[in-house]
Formats: C-alpha cells, structure tokens, sequence
C-alpha cells in the first residue's frame, strides 16, 4: 500500500512537472517581444514554402483540438487546415455534443485531453475559464478568442503589416471602436513590438484600465477618431457588439455614431495607410464599403494570414 502511494505521488509530481514547463498561448504577452517577432518571420516562411510546395511535419503524428462554445468561421477553419498541413488531425468539440456542455469540470477536461491529444485552442467568453483549464493541462492551450483577448487575430495581423510595409517597430497604429478583446490584444503588440497606438473609443467603451495603464508608453486614449487617425500607418476597427453583447446593439449602435472608419477618417490618415478588420466585418456600420473593400483594404490577406500565422505558433509550442 505503501508503495502504491509512492507511485501515485511521482506521477502527480510528475504530471505537475509537465503542467508548470507546458508553454500556452492566452495573451500576446506569453511570448517574449524577440518569440513574437521570430514567430511572425516563421509564418511568412511557412507561407512561402507552402506555395513553393515544400511540406512541414511539424504535428506528424499529433492531434489538436478545438474547444469553442462561441461561432467561428477563420480561427476554426485556419486551425484545422493548418493541423492538416502540418501533417497532423484535428477534431472539433462543441459543448452541446460534449460533455462539459452537461457541466463536467473544465479541470477534468484538461486532464482527460492531456493524454490524448498533443494541444487545445479554446474559443470561450469568460477569460478564467481558459486560464483554468490551462492551469490543469500539460500540453499547450491557444487562446481562440475569449472576452479579454484575441492573440492568434494580432500574430496574423502584424504579418500582414509586414508583408505589405516591413516592420511595424516606430509605426502609428489607429484603433477606431471598441475597447475589446482585438483591441486589448493590439494594446500588448504595441507593448511587446515597440509601436504606438492611438485608441478612439466612445465614453463607457474604454479598454480595461489595469491594461491600458500597463501600455501606457505605447498606447493611449486619443479625444476623437480623426485626432487617433493623423498621421497613422494603419488603421483598424472590429465590430461594435461582440459576440454575446447582441442585446447592446441598439444602445451600442448609438453610442458608437461618429466611429464609423469611411474615406473621410481615412483621408487623415498617412497617404499609404493600410486598412485592418479581423473579420467578420458590418459594412455601413463600423466601417464603410468603400474603405472595407477599396484600395487601402488588406483584410483578405489579414484572414488568409490566420492559417500561415497559426502554422508558425503550433510549430514553436509543440516543438
Ligand atoms: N476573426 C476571427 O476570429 O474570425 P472568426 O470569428 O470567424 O473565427
Ligand atoms: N470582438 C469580436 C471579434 C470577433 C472575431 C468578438 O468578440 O465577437
């Protein structure tokens, strides 16, 4: 009995081991700025070779999974095609056909999924929820989206700036919109990469204040859109209501009138300004079709980024 026990601690001591080395991907700032800078370079490579036809094995032999209770589109479609490219599975787990939709704990998930696949992306309102499940895993999470932050939709964004206008290191980044979980994870890249971000946001839309005073050397609080926008290399928005704020859309509609980015707000921008949305984007409302699909626009290479960008990530935690 004795003994038994003693094999029972080792292996709890080992498991929490692996759990304490397990690197994971909730926010940009899991990743030293050189990690970031070094991943970015990696999926353009990757992209490039994938073209060229050169194959990478990266996951040969590894499973991931997917953990979303909220809609997807790009970030389950670019994981999946990009376990698939890397030579690896993956598999899809809502909660209604699983169970944590009939409340098994999300710590007894994690163990369960650590011994049998190789990593998890979770898509999850509540941040706590993926730090929890995080905190039990011995293999790497990737954050999907949560309501605190959206780090894989940056790692994809700033490639896009660097393919199209080399490094975003000194460049003038406008965030027009509300202060949400793209924006806090624009707010970190400005901290990690060294750019400066002026945020345009209504009254009571403001980012969370422990963040913004934690950027304040690179991120700050501009009086009005045009006054974020002058001058800026880039310009970005996201939606006005996030998923799970459908009931604030009337109220948010309103409060958000004047924030809408078309060619006016763009015309104080710099002459070669780019545009950014992570998709999916309301045309009429925080952006205007004529700045949406004009000329300025990278947003189909900024979602078709998602899949080389997420590439680079699963090559560098899994090996
Ligand atoms: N940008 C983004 O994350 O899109 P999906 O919600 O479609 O994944
Ligand atoms: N802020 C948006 C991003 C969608 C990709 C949301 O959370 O719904």
């Amino acid at each position: 009995m004795e003994r038994l026990r003693g094999v029972f601690l080792i292996l709890d001591n080992l498991l929490l081991e692996n759990q304490l080395m397990t690197r994971h991907f909730l926010s940009l700032m899991d990743l030293t700025a050189d990690e970031l800078h070094k991943l970015v370079y990696r999926a353009i490579e990757l992209k490039r070779e994938f073209k060229a036809g050169v194959p990478c094995v990266a996951m040969k032999g590894k499973t991931l999974a997917l953990i979303f209770d909220k809609s997807s589109t790009r970030t389950r479609v670019s994981f999946e095609v990009a376990a698939s490219q890397l030579g690896g599975n993956s598999l899809f787990l809502s909660p209604s056909e699983s169970q944590l939709g009939r409340g098994e704990p999300l710590e007894d998930t994690a163990k369960v999924l650590s011994g049998m696949v190789d990593v998890v992306v979770i898509r999850t309102g509540g941040h706590e929820k993926i730090e929890t499940f995080a905190s039990h895993s011995s293999i790497p999470v990737i954050n999907g989206l949560t309501d605190l932050f959206h780090p894989c939709q940056i790692l994809a964004d700033i490639q896009t700036y660097v393919e199209h206008r080399g490094e975003i290191r000194g460049k003038r980044v406008a965030w027009i919109g509300d202060g949400n979980n793209v924006c806090h994870s624009w707010m970190n890249a400005a901290r990690q990469l060294g750019f400066d971000l002026q945020l345009a946001i209504p009254p009571g839309y403001e980012p969370d204040k422990a963040l913004l005073e934690s950027c304040q050397s690179q991120a700050s609080l501009s009086a009005s859109p045009v006054e974020a926008v002058e001058g800026a290399d880039l310009v970005v928005t996201d939606v006005w209501a996030s998923m799970g704020q459908e009931s604030e859309r009337t109220k948010r509609l309103k409060a958000f009138e004047g924030y809408q980015v078309d060619p006016m707000l763009m015309s104080h921008a710099s002459e070669n300004a780019l545009f950014m949305h992570c998709l999916p984007a309301y045309r009429g409302f925080e952006v205007s079709a004529e700045v949406i699909d004009g000329p300025q626009s990278v947003v189909w290479d900024e979602a078709h980024n998602r899949l080389h960008a997420q590439k680079a990530l699963l090559e560098y935690l899994l090996n």
